[in-house]
């Protein structure tokens, strides 16, 4: 059976398998090579998934969800129709419709998964992934970093050279940035650093703002300022749709025509956007945040130890290299052309692909590929100090300092504050602050039975693991009694108990299923709504109730119901013919 690479993106998502000893791409079930992470459900309750979602959402904004990834690992949840969905659940059911697209394609069941996520994805953004996959029905044999999936689609086609590498990862939602060396076959990442919430969607809305302040200027009409807060939404979901498309065709022109007709009606007239916009515009509005691109590539730089001129070659992965300001930032920086042979939309899912041979052994590591890769944060509890005789607390104290080579377990000695101190509540943290609460919180551990005695006798050992698949564990042991409290962290937010999983597996079965019977109906129900039309008297009336009754059933999940009006509507359209 085998093992899918997902490229589970923040607004397109891509499936790829081992084909003999290459990754290739799995189309998913409309023929496309990416996917939209986009998520919908209609008005009869069918759920839509990828592009037809994502071109349909201005119509119906309250039942699509974009961007689900930039919630993953929190407590928020989205609101669908009427339905409150998880960011797991949601991310599960994009994942679901992946996996039936391999499953269709490949033509067998696939059950288990390699997962790609940003690098800089905290625990608990990894986590809520690893749930999501859950849900969806799919094991989740290794959760993979985005840059490092592309390293690998990179070094399996250039095994022969040694080499330093930098993958530069702009996406739609995150910018990931890894120093990766390749050599005899073996995929080393030195160093990565990034920002989660960075990627092409912030251009998008950054254009979007500039389209509805131009109009007010030109028009004196605030297009986010009058008609119902649904018609507000839609606009809103239509001007970005279309910045979206302006910003790719800036790609490749200079200049470009913004045209969105009948926006609105204002003043009881229709009302169209009639705008333009050069690529030099375009650029001043993105440029502060390509810059920050290039901190997090120094950061990287400086983490691996490496000079500019010691990279040999610069790989742009990610929709958003596709923008000339970012190529020639980079380009620049580096004094070189980027490499831009490998797809910057498909390399993550390919390498994630090449991982999972590697898991199921279709790839034999001995005589091909191996990967090696880090923790991009640093990982530390919380600690007090002593200064000048006052105990201050609020101390950071790094454990696994960032980039260190995963798997990774590190221990730390530590000792009581107070006197007769019988328990010690750990606090653990990621980040680079000296300050504990300028970094990110993530779990404590609770050690109690401390044994009484003067403040400073009693040593308590804290040991932080962190897997392979970016997750970490904290042990903490009373060196005098052997005493061990120890937890997989749990994130304050953003972890599903095993009670959430089971619930949100049977709401998307749920939904799965009625919009499956939905569909095997639906061709009746056009039908029926069409004819609806031009039908009349008592036939008209007839039809009409049993439109109501078989959508009904359809609201209830009730299949022998929507069977029986499914086939008295079938007789009563033979009729009216
Ligand atoms: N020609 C283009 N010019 C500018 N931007 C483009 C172009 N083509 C695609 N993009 C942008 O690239 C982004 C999608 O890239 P990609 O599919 O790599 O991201 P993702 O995997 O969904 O996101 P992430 O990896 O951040 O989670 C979108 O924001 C899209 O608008
Ligand atoms: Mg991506």
């Amino acid at each position: 059976m085998a093992i899918i690479g997902i490229d589970l993106g923040t607004t397109n998502s891509a499936i790829a398998y081992l084909k003999g000893e290459k990754p290739e791409i799995i189309p998913n079930i409309e023929g496309g090579r990416t996917t939209p992470s986009v998520f919908q459900m209609s008005p009869n309750n069918e759920m839509v998934i990828g592009q037809n979602a994502k071109s349909s959402m201005p119509g119906f904004p309250d039942r699509t969800i974009t961007e689900v990834k930039r919630l993953m690992g929190s407590d928020e949840t989205v609101m669908v129709a009427g339905q409150e969905y998880r960011p797991e659940t949601v991310s599960a059911h994009i994942l679901k419709y992946l996996k039936e697209s391999a499953e269709e394609y490949l033509g067998e069941a696939i059950t288990e998964a390699v997962i790609t996520v940003p690098a800089y994805f905290s625990d608990s953004q990894r986590k809520a992934t690893q749930k999501a996959g859950e849900i969806a029905g799919l094991k989740v044999e290794r959760i993979i970093n985005e840059p490092t999936a592309a390293a690998i689609a990179y070094g399996l086609e250039n095994m022969d050279k040694n080499q330093h590498i930098l993958v530069y990862d702009l996406g739609g939602g995150t910018f990931d940035v890894s120093v990766v060396e390749i050599f005899e076959g073996v995929v080393e990442v030195k160093a990565s650093a990034g920002d989660n919430s960075l990627g092409g969607v912030d251009f998008d809305n950054t254009l979007a703002d500039w389209i509805i302040q131009n109009f007010k200027q030109q028009e004196g009409i605030d297009l986010l300022d009058f008609g119902s807060a649904v018609e507000i939404n839609q606009r809103r979901a239509k001007i970005k749709l279309e910045a979206e498309n302006i910003k790719k065709n800036l790609s490749s022109q200079t200049n470009v025509n913004i045209n969105i007709p009948f926006i609105a009606v204002y003043d009881n007239a229709p009302i169209s956007v009639n705008l333009n916009i050069t690529r030099d515009e375009f650029e001043d509005l993105i440029r502060k945040m390509a810059m920050k691109t290039l901190t997090e590539v120094d950061k990287a730089l400086e983490d691996s130890n490496l000079n500019i001129d010691e990279i040999n070659e610069v790989l742009l992965v990610g929709g958003s290299t596709r923008i000339p300001l970012i190529q020639k930032l980079v380009e620049e920086k580096f004094g070189k052309k980027a490499k831009k042979d490998i797809n910057p939309d498909e390399a993550v899912a390919l390498g994630a692909a090449v991982q999972a041979g590697i898991k199921s052994g279709q790839i034999d590591t001995t005589k091909g590929i191996m990967v090696i890769d880090v923790c991009p944060y640093t990982l530390g509890t919380e600690v007090v100090k002593n200064i000048g005789g006052q105990i201050v607390p609020g101390f950071f104290d790094p454990i696994i300092p960032r980039n260190s080579t995963i798997p990774v377990s590190e221990k730390k000695i530590y000792y009581t504050a107070d006197d007769n101190q019988t328990s010690v509540d750990i606090n653990v943290f990621q980040g680079d602050s000296q300050y504990a609460d300028q970094n990110i919180f993530l779990s404590n551990v609770m050690l109690e039975g401390i044994p009484s005695a003067p403040m400073g006798q009693e040593p308590i050992e804290v040991k932080f693991s962190y897997d392979i698949n970016g997750t970490l564990q904290v042990e903490a042991t009373i060196v005098s009694t052997g005493k061990r409290a120890s937890s997989v962290v749990k994130t304050k937010a953003g972890t599903m108990s095993e009670q959430e999983v089971k619930l949100a597996k049977s709401q998307v079965e749920k939904d799965y299923q009625q919009s499956e019977l939905y569909k095997e109906v639906k061709s009746v129900i056009t039908r029926g709504e069409r004819m609806l039309k031009s039908a009349e008297g008592l036939e008209k009336e007839k039809l009409a109730s049993l439109l109501q009754n078989i959508k009904f059933a359809l609201e209830k999940n009730d299949r022998e119901l929507v069977r029986k009006y499914e086939e008295e509507l079938t007789d009563l359209l033979i009729e009216l013919v």
